[in-house]
């Protein structure tokens, strides 16, 4: 197969697990765990290649990336730390509203350090790469940032995965921009492969499905990385909820009023590092109108969960570059991300997903 050549936007947590996984799977020929799929189309995690990458934390930028994706304040566990040198040096990106004042307050290992210099061209460096896909990593509620990211994908004509809460594939002006130019989106905001949100989807189906009334619900997630320390920052959450509380309400046939779910995360806890907990409460009536009610606790390491999804998306991001497919792929979107411009039920998703890699549906 041909080399999927990505670029990534926000060397942090994320991009580190991504990177590390492409690593892993590549020299791991035992049995393979942990992937949705082992190949999509032919197209193997081997295939995947990081060609360029952006960030603005002076610890990072001008690294090697073999490097970035270890300094701090990364703090997601380290499962494969043999990654060669990449030879791909990150370049200063445009700052915007990447940064949270809060952050100042905290130590430095804990959050973002911005390096004075100025951008690099980010289109140009895009164009130079060779880059078939910029996937956007940026922090919650960097609404200029990622939108420049976009717009700069956009201009050097590459494909964008969008894994953060800001409406890019689920907005029609953006999704027609793509559209226009025909090169593929996925997106919006990653929903982990056994993450909060799926799982408390499936348990909201579920209660659907077995006819028992939900009346209320909540999820709270705590988390120790630069994400939670980030979105202590209120003004910052507001796609961030939307995105999550969106995700539950479309598996119910008649939406609960907003007084009785709140979904949001909830605090941060330095020593969690990259370990989530989310903690579920479910209440609702059963057959006779009796009240039954459900609690749940999940602990997951965050940063390798939505690599899990990010590799499926990105793989067909590029399966829907060689087909000259542009403009946001529903079903991959449905599938990997919390607010995809069609929300559709995970089991729907899925099956669509398999369509689309056979080619029965067009996205
Ligand atoms: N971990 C998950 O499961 C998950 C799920 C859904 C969504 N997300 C979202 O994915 C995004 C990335 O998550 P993460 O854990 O890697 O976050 P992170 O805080 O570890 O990394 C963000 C990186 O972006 C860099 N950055 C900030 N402003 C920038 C700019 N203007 N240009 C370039 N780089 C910039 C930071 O220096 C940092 O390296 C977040 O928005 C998060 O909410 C993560």
């Amino acid at each position: 197969m041909s080399e999927i050549r990505i670029a990534v936007a926000g060397v942090g947590n994320c991009a580190s697990s991504l990177i590390q996984g492409i690593e892993y799977y590549k020299s791991n020929n035992k049995e393979v765990i942990g992937l949705m799929h082992p190949e999509v189309d032919g197209y193997k995690l081997s295939d995947i290649k990081v060609v360029a990458a952006f960030d603005v934390d002076k610890r990072k930028v001008g690294q090697d990336l073999s490097r970035a994706i270890f300094a701090k304040p990364n703090n997601t566990k380290v499962f494969y730390p043999d990654i060669p040198h990449y030879g791909v040096t990150v370049k200063m990106g445009e700052v915007l509203d990447g940064y949270a004042k809060h952050m100042e307050e905290y130590p430095q290992d804990q959050a973002f350090q911005i390096k004075k210099e100025r951008s690099c061209d980010v289109v140009q460096e895009l164009k130079r790469s060779g880059a078939h896909i910029l996937v956007n990593y940026l922090p919650v509620g960097s609404e200029d940032g990622v939108k420049f990211y976009a717009q700069a994908a956009l201009d050097a004509g590459v494909a964008f995965v969008n894994c953060m809460p800001v409406f890019i594939a689920s907005d029609r002006e953006w999704a027609k921009k793509f559209e226009e130019k025909g090169l593929p989106i996925v997106g919006d905001d990653i929903k982990a492969q056994m993450g909060a949100t799926i799982v408390h989807r499936t348990l909201t189906k579920l209660f659907v499905d077995r006819g028992v009334k939900l009346d209320r619900t909540y999820q709270l997630n705590t988390g120790g990385n630069t994400d939670f320390l980030n979105m202590l920052s209120r003004e910052r959450l507001s796609s961030k909820k939307i995105s999550k509380t969106e995700a539950v309400q479309s598996q119910l046939d008649n939406p609960l009023p907003p007084e009785n779910i709140h979904i949001g995360p909830s605090d941060y806890v330095p020593w969690q590092h990259d370990n989530k907990v989310c903690f579920i409460r479910m209440e609702g009536r059963e057959f006779g109108d009796v009240p039954l009610n459900l609690e749940l606790r999940l602990s997951v390491e965050d940063s390798p969960n939505s690599a899990g999804c990010a590799i499926d998306a990105i793989r067909c991001c590029k399966l829907a570059l060689d087909r000259g497919i542009g403009g946001p792929l529903t079903s991959i979107s449905s599938y990997t991300m919390k607010h995809p411009p069609i929300q559709y039920s995970d089991d729907e998703a899925r099956q669509k997903v398999e369509e689309f890699i056979s080619g029965k549906i067009e996205r």
